[in-house]
């Protein structure tokens, strides 16, 4: 199904957005938009299975989202839930990994012990990485990095000029997961509403009006084209890639 394109991203994160104005265009509560969201999540990982990607981000509640309806941030953590539970057999049958970054304390304990036994279960595997962005804020993140950076400088461990991009990247929460080649926003919002900040530094970015829940293979496929399309630069002179996919700052 999937056929050749002159090149594949390594990683791809998608901001998936337009789930409430999917449910609203039907005249259903916004939690049906969310339903409908998560079964989107399920058949994306398929094709990024397709394609052979092998690390996807999924841009699912940031820090800002709290701040909605108390119900709807309770159908979320539910849905999550259950989302977890549906999938982990998937995940195990094609040895994925589960990963999951952002400010872990904020989420319900239930949902910290699901993610956390899940994360421990798969992390021994090979085939492909999903990150699951929960109470995720790149500033946040980037927060989190500086108070331990300037811990260790405290400590004695670190020395101020020492400390360079690298080290910076080293204490973000997945150091060891390339930066996303590709980010892709649905519902045709032009923002990244805080999403990884530091490391979005030199992805392509595409926009689609397309809204989450109705994101299909075909979505997919032009988005990679779009991506196979561009010339990255990284502040060269361009004719072919400066750096391999998945380079990291
Ligand atoms: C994205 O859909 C899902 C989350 C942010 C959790 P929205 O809920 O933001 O949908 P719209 O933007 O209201 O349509
Ligand atoms: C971004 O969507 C966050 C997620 C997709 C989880 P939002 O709907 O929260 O973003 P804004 O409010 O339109 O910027
Ligand atoms: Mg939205």
């Amino acid at each position: 199904m999937a056929e050749k394109l002159p090149k594949i991203p390594l990683h791809v994160a998608f901001i998936m957005d337009g789930n409430g104005r999917w449910a609203r265009a039907r005249g259903l509560p916004r939690l049906k938009g969310h339903e409908a969201g998560a079964d989107a999540v399920r058949r994306v990982m398929g094709y990024c299975r397709d394609w052979g990607i092998r690390y996807l981000t999924l841009y699912a509640f940031s820090t800002e989202n709290w701040s909605r309806p108390a119900l709807e941030v309770a159908g979320l953590m539910k849905l999550l839930m259950v989302f977890l539970r549906n999938n982990e057999r998937e995940l195990h049958e094609h040895r994925v990994r589960l990963r999951v970054i952002g400010r872990r304390a904020d989420l319900p304990a239930a949902v910290v012990r699901q993610i956390t036994r899940v994360e421990a279960a798969t992390a021994g595997y090979d085939g492909g990485t999903l990150i699951l962005a929960l109470s995720y804020s790149g500033r946040s993140e980037l927060a989190q990095a500086a108070r331990r950076i300037a811990e260790e400088v405290a400590a004695g461990t670190l020395k101020p000029d020492s400390i360079s991009e690298a080290t910076v990247a080293a204490h973000l929460y997945a150091p060891d997961i390339p930066d996303p080649d590709l980010i892709v926003r649905t519902s045709g919002e032009f923002r990244l509403s805080n999403f990884l900040l530091w490391q979005a530094a030199y992805s392509e970015l595409v926009v689609t009006p397309v809204l989450w829940p109705d994101f299909g293979a075909d979505d997919f496929r032009a988005a990679l084209e779009a991506y196979a399309e561009r010339d990255r630069r990284f502040g060269g002179i361009g004719g072919g890639d400066a750096l391999p996919e998945g380079r990291n700052t």
